[in-house]
């Protein structure tokens, strides 16, 4: 049943998520009757501004979402493993941020732009797709509806917002310390920040080698494109940049493809501004994309590695904290009204 004038939780609500939540609730006019705002005990009793008002941040607990209609979860797995069934048995939809359901074969997993009508058949919870798996996917879907994919292979040059408000301090911290010559020990991720880069910071699988956030990005996409075959392999990079994500792809599809032709479909695709200037040099940069809901692509040429004219490289780079986060949760609950 539609929902009209909804009441919505955010669950993380002083996150760095959190806080894209709240912009994209305002920016887009989302219709509320209410909101809540739902964080740990050492934030309870924080006011935070939204649309004029200052609304009072509570400890998330049990009875958190007694006339919550819809609850919108980026508070860590394991928040959302305990939580979201309570909101869902007090009656909300949860749209969760979180890796804790996405590949549950009753959670649907979406990216509005490409499986839509997935979020019809939820039972409560609707996953909201890990950021670089949302930026490099939602370009490809409007190029397998013209020419199939048969091989995508990407690289992914990430930022520090994707691990939190915690890890966009050190960032700044470290950098700080680096050029005032001073000693910074990381306490959030795992390497020197400043002026570094290092594979991304989640375990690698001993068996398959790859580490967490390539394996989700790769059986995600299979899950959201509804493609259990498509074949796709991810090096995921962690990169000193505050909130943009950009991707490096090489794309394979069935027939020959030139790249006028995929620049002919990026220039319409939903969601996604072409940034292709190659008289200028001048093609998608995370500061470009931050606080942009549309993802920038460019860079869009042939892969001269395959003779047969199949295969084009692109990059693009998109707010890891809107598209890739908040905004996508929030087009989602758009589709319940
Ligand atoms: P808090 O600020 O009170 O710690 P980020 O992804 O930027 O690190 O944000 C994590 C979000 O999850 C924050 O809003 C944080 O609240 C919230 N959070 C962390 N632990 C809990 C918890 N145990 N209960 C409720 N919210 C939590």
């Amino acid at each position: 049943m539609p929902l009209q004038n909804p009441v919505v939780a955010i669950v993380g609500a002083t996150g760095a998520v959190g806080e894209a939540f709240l912009d994209c609730l305002q920016r887009r006019k989302f219709p509320l009757k209410d909101l809540r705002l739902l964080a740990s005990s050492r934030s309870a009793g924080r006011t935070v501004s939204f649309a004029g008002r200052d609304l009072t941040v509570e400890a998330l607990n049990d009875n958190s979402f007694r006339g919550v209609d819809i609850a919108l979860f980026s508070a860590g797995g394991g928040i959302s493993k305990r939580y979201a069934p309570l909101a869902v048995a007090a009656g909300a939809v949860v749209i969760d941020n979180s890796s804790a359901f996405r590949m549950d074969a009753n959670v649907p997993l979406v990216v509005p732009e490409v499986n839509a009508d997935a979020i019809r058949t939820h039972r409560g919870i609707i996953a909201n797709p890990n950021c670089a798996a949302i930026i490099a996917m939602t370009p490809l879907w409007p190029v397998h509806q013209v020419n199939p994919l048969r091989r995508v292979q990407i690289t992914t040059y990430q930022a520090a917002s994707g691990a939190g408000a915690a890890a966009m301090a050190e960032l700044r911290d470290a950098t700080r310390a680096y050029l005032d010559d001073e000693p910074h020990t990381p306490a959030v991720l795992p390497h020197p920040y400043a002026f570094n880069l290092f594979s991304h910071n989640t375990a690698i699988n001993p068996a398959t080698g790859y580490n967490d956030e390539e394996t989700k990005v790769m059986q995600e996409a299979r899950k959201i494109f509804g493609l259990p075959d498509l074949r796709i392999s991810a090096t995921c990079v962690r990169v000193p940049v505050l909130r943009a994500h950009a991707i490096a792809i090489s794309v394979e599809s069935a027939r020959p493809m030139a790249p006028a032709e995929l620049r002919a479909i990026m220039a319409t695709a939903p969601g996604v501004r072409l940034v292709d200037d190659a008289v200028r040099n001048y093609f998608p940069m995370p500061r470009d994309a931050s606080g942009q809901e549309d993802i920038l692509v460019g860079r869009i040429r042939q892969d001269l590695s395959d003779p047969s004219g199949c295969t084009n490289m692109l990059f693009v780079c998109g707010d890891q904290l809107l598209k890739g986060a908040a905004l996508n949760a929030v087009q989602i609950a758009e589709r319940l009204l």
